[in-house]
Parts: C-alpha cells; structure tokens; sequence
C-alpha cells in the first residue's frame, strides 16, 4: 500500500517506519526541513531501541522517503496518517491546531479518494472536526479514521510490530477493508483489530492512559499506607497482581508517572470531562496524588536530614522519565531537582540517555558525571530516580567505597531489602521497611 505518515515525531517515525516494514511504500513529511535533510542522510532523530535498523534497512530498500514538501507526499498515497502534536492548551484541553491545519492542507491537495487516519492522541469529536474541515475545503470524498496508538516509549518498536490490539474509528466501509489489510501482518498471532466508531476510539486512548494511571496512583497510595503500617509494597503488588482480574502488570509504586502521555492523557480526559459537565472525581484524585507522589523522595530527604537540605550534596541515578529513553518530559527527576535546589542543596547527576537533555535545560545548574560512580564522588546520599538496568546491579563494594555515608533514597525499589541491611546501608525506598 502506498502511505503518507504527516509529522515525523515519536509516533510519526515509529508508525513510517514499521509500516515499510512489511512492504509498504511509506513517504514521511515533515515541515522542519533540517529534520527531514537529517533522516534523508540516514540520520535517526529519536532514540528508540530497535529503530535504527529498520529505519535503514527501510531507506535501502527506497520503501520510507522522507520529504519537506505535502502535495509530493501525499499525491500517491491511499492513506494518509497524521502524527501531529497536540499540546495541552493554557487549560488543560488538547490543542487541535496542527492536526486541523494539516487536514485543511491536505484539503486542498487531494484530487481522489483518501482515508485520513488521526494517529495523534485527540479528544473525542475531533474525527468530526477533521470530517468538516475536509467538506469545507474540498468536495472530493474522502474518509476520516481514528487509529490511536499504543505504542510505549522504549518498546515501540515491538509494540507496532506486535500489538496487543489495534483499534480502527470508522463507519467508512471502504476505510474499514482498506485498515484491515494494512493491519493483518501485524496481527497474525490472532491478536484482535477492533473496528467502532470514532468518538468510541478517540475515547479509548484516553480511557486506556487514564486508567493505566490511575493503577499507578492507586498503588503509589497503597505503598504510603504500607510504611505507615509496616507492610511491604511488593508483596502486596504480588498478592493482588496473580489475580487475573487485576493482572499483575503496571502495579510498580515509585516516585510518580511522566513522560509525554499519562500526564497530558489525564488532564485532557478529565478537562473534557468538565466541558460535558461531568464531574471524573477519580481522574483528579489520580492527579493529585501523582504530584504529591513526584515530591516524595523529597519528603523523604526532608524528614531524614531534620529539614535541612542546604548544604548537602546528592548524587542522582537515573533522570529519563523512564528507562531506555532519553525522555525528560514531565520526568520526575526535574521535579526533584528543583526542590533540592530550592532547598540549598547541590546535585550531579547520571543518566544512560537523558544527559543532553537536561543539559540543555538546566545548564550549570547541576553537575553532571560521566558515570554512575563518578556521581557519587563527595555526595551525602544517593537517589535513585530511574530505573535503568545498570543501577539494578551495581558494583556494590565500590558504592560503599565511594559513598561513604552508606545512605540510599530508592525511588523504584530497585534492591533487595536484607542485602542492603547486611552491606550496612540506610535504604530508604517506596513502601518498605527502612
Ligand atoms: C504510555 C502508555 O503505556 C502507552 O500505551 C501509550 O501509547 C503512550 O503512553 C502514549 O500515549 O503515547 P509511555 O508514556 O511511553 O507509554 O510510558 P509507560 O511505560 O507507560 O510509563 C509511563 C509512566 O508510568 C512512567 O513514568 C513510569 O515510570 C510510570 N510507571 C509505569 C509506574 O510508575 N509504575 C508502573 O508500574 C508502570
């Protein structure tokens, strides 16, 4: 099938480029012009494991292009997927101006039937907004599909490749057969296709998000009750997790959820929410315990040094909002920071990926080490704040030898409580005993 793929970020590139996977002739559009001279020269933008060799096994094959210019990109394609952003505005609700600004162009360029498949996260309704704006500026008939996505950062990859479902918003029957036959290499494990309505996909995605967050919130509040009451948050988490009616997947407590989705995700749901005058009481809950949750470690820290952090000096593990990404969106880690500066306290941090990141944003404001023992030259503590593999097994006599305070903050549970007692270390972690 010949494809359009309309802005080439996380979504947009992870979507091109599975989708020339299995033979698909993909052209992928980008407005920024130096972006699209980058991936032309083979150049993969984002960090994504697995990515890269498809990305150029793709580009040899001459089946993903990439251009800056949308009447070359969408002249031959049947479908045309937009992966445009969709910031949250000033209050709180999705900023639609991209997407609808990419439909009205394409408007104006179709000369032949086209599906037009939403892949961005956008609130319900926005199918028919996308209808009307297509009717307004052309009267060639075209259909208008919502296919969120799933995918999670840092197993995208797999996550297209293998999806647990894929959901298709249409009552177009040419749509529905022609999103059929796209998807069917990608569920031949019998995994479902599931084919509704718009409205009934767009909501969806954010029930999905919302309610994947709200697990993280709920567990996050039954791990504050289990150190008030000297209970163990992992063995709750595996209590309930082996019955499959809660399924054990996603009850990890720690130091709150980021990124670019759940937080964005549960504003916009609980916004629109509001706008149909229903009052989502579960969804606030769950945003108001994730910021509280983010400022944990710090409560923490508070409590162990008396309140006075000014003057101390701590090395920090892990920034990404999660690992295997250099993604610092909404990253608990920035929070963090920010409190222990505005306490008086320094900070040098390590991150596998997210370094650049947040050099870029925090410039010398902290300090930054080349490895992860490097930061803990002179820190009073140490605080582990993403999950990376290479924290879960440190070298442990060195970490004595170079933080001689043998005082740890977890904030992803990530060793195991006896063995940090019997190396001598005050362990503080999420929802366990000290
Ligand atoms: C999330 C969803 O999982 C994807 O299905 C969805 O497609 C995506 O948002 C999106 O809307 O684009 P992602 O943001 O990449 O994916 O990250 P997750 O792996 O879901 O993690 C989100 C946050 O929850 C992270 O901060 C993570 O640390 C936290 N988390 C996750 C927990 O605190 N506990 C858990 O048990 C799991």
């Amino acid at each position: 099938m010949k494809i359009a793929v309309v802005g080439t970020g996380y979504v947009g590139l992870v979507t091109g480029t599975c989708l020339a996977e299995t033979g698909n002739q993909v052209t992928c559009v980008d407005i920024n012009e130096q972006k699209v001279k980058m991936m032309q020269e083979g150049k993969v933008p984002i960090y994504e494991p697995g990515l890269e060799l498809l990305f150029h096994r793709n580009i040899s094959q001459k089946r993903l292009l990439f251009t800056s210019v949308l009447a070359d990109a969408i002249a031959d394609a049947e479908i045309i997927f937009l992966a445009l952003p969709t910031p949250p505005g000033g209050d709180g609700s999705a900023d639609l101006s991209y997407v609808l600004g990419a439909a009205k162009d394409i408007a104006k360029l179709v000369t032949d039937y086209k599906v037009i498949v939403t892949k961005s996260t956008v609130p319900v309704g926005t199918a028919d907004k996308v209808k009307a704006v297509m009717k307004e500026n052309t009267s060639i008939e075209c259909a208008v599909v919502s296919n969120p996505e799933f995918l999670r950062e840092g197993v995208a990859v797999d996550d297209f490749m293998k999806p647990d479902r894929v959901v298709v918003g249409t009552t177009d029957e040419r749509a529905r057969k022609l999103m059929g036959e796209l998807y069917a290499p990608y569920v031949r494990q019998g995994n479902p296709v599931i084919f509704m309505d718009e409205r009934s996909s767009e909501l969806t995605k954010y029930a999905a998000n919302s309610f994947l967050a709200t697990k993280i919130s709920f567990m996050n509040e039954i791990a504050n009750l289990c150190e008030l009451v000297g209970a163990d948050v992992d063995m709750v988490r595996r209590g309930i997790g082996s019955d499959n009616r809660i399924g054990n997947r996603f009850l990890f407590s720690g130091i709150g959820y980021g990124g670019s989705c759940f937080p964005k995700d549960v504003q916009a749901l609980a916004k629109s929410s509001e706008e149909n005058q229903y009052d989502f009481q579960i969804l606030n809950s769950v945003m108001k315990v994730n910021e509280i949750q983010k400022k944990v470690l710090v409560q923490k820290l508070k409590k162990y040094y008396k309140d006075t952090l000014a003057g101390k000096h701590f090395a920090m593990w892990g920034l990404a909002f999660k690992p295997e990404t250099d993604d610092i969106r909404e990253a608990p880690a920035l929070y963090i920071i920010d409190e222990l500066l505005a306490a008086g306290a320094t900070v040098t941090v390590y991150d596998p990926e997210g370094m650049n990141n947040v050099k870029a944003l925090l410039g010398d404001k902290i300090k930054y080490a080349a490895d992860q023992y490097e930061a803990l030259s002179g820190a009073d503590a140490l605080l582990i704040v993403t999950e990376w593999s290479v924290f879960r097994t440190p070298d442990f006599e060195r970490l004595v030898d170079l933080l001689p305070s043998k005082v740890i903050f977890d904030g992803r549970n990530l060793y195991d409580l006896q063995k940090m007692v019997d190396l001598g270390f005050y362990y503080n972690s999420i929802g366990r005993k000290i």
